[in-house]
């Protein structure tokens, strides 16, 4: 039987983080789990309810009362907050603008790590976030630190927002993409950090299909060895 190896993605907005682990998990039959669309299931059921995103205690009373599923449907990753799908939705910029802050209560996130650790405990997975490789899988195979300029990471959305027909100004997203990593890296929680023993690419003069080959080669190497 092949072994079924652990893959940890990790890096700041934009880097390229879920377009390649899909990818990567599409090509060697593994399940794909995107960490950070949990932060914004529960970040978009919070302003929809009208839950102060800075009450921990209300965020986390809120996050314990619903159910986050991601499903795979037609190739893509549905995300579902108590049956309703909110694949769309949790994608607003408003989600965007307040997940860093949901994101930084502790609470919130032991209690999501520990349904994305359940996720991930059968191995075979591909797991995209800020803190896969140091908090949710640290004894993953193969983790990967992704990087880019913050110029080529505003660029990359911007690009992808216009292809989508939606409004962007890129030195909004360039402000934003800034605020946001420095919360994230910032916070006292599991900040967003290269795990030591992660692998670091920076992406800004790759395409993604060179992304994918490095990454697919070095979980090859550690699927085969014995
Ligand atoms: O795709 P993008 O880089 O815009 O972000 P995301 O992966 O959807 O994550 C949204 C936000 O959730 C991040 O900016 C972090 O604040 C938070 N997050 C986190 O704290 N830990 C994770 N494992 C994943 C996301
Ligand atoms: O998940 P994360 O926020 O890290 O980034 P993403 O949503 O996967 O990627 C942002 C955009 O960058 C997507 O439109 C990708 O196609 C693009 N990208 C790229 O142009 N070159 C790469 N090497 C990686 C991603």
């Amino acid at each position: 039987m092949t072994k079924k190896i652990s893959i940890a993605i990790d890096g700041p907005a934009a880097a390229g983080k879920s377009t390649v682990a899909r990818i990567v998990a599409d090509q060697l039959s593994y399940i794909y789990i995107d960490t950070g669309a949990m932060y914004r299931a529960l970040t978009y059921t919070a302003l929809e309810s009208g839950t102060d995103i800075h009450d921990e205690e209300q965020l986390c009373h809120l996050l314990k009362n619903i159910q986050i599923e991601l499903k795979q449907e037609n190739g893509r990753q549905a995300v579902l907050v108590d049956g309703e799908n909110v694949t769309m939705e949790i994608r607003a910029s408003e989600v965007t603008n307040s997940v860093s802050v949901v994101a930084a209560h502790r609470t919130v996130r032991e209690e999501l790590v520990c349904r994305q650790q359940e996720l991930g405990k059968q191995g075979g997975v591909v797991m995209d976030g800020r803190d896969i490789g140091t908090k949710v899988l640290p004894q993953a195979e193969l983790k990967i630190f992704l990087l880019a300029s913050v110029d080529i990471r505003a660029r990359r959305r911007h690009k992808e927002n216009l292809e989508k027909g939606y409004p962007s100004d890129l030195e909004q997203l360039k402000k934003e993409i800034m605020l946001r990593d420095q919360s994230d890296t910032e916070r006292e929680v599991s900040p967003l950090k290269k795990a030591e023993d992660a692998i670091e690419i920076d992406t800004s003069a790759l395409s993604v299909e060179e992304v994918v080959e490095r990454i697919t080669a070095m979980a090859k190497e550690r699927i085969e060895q014995p």
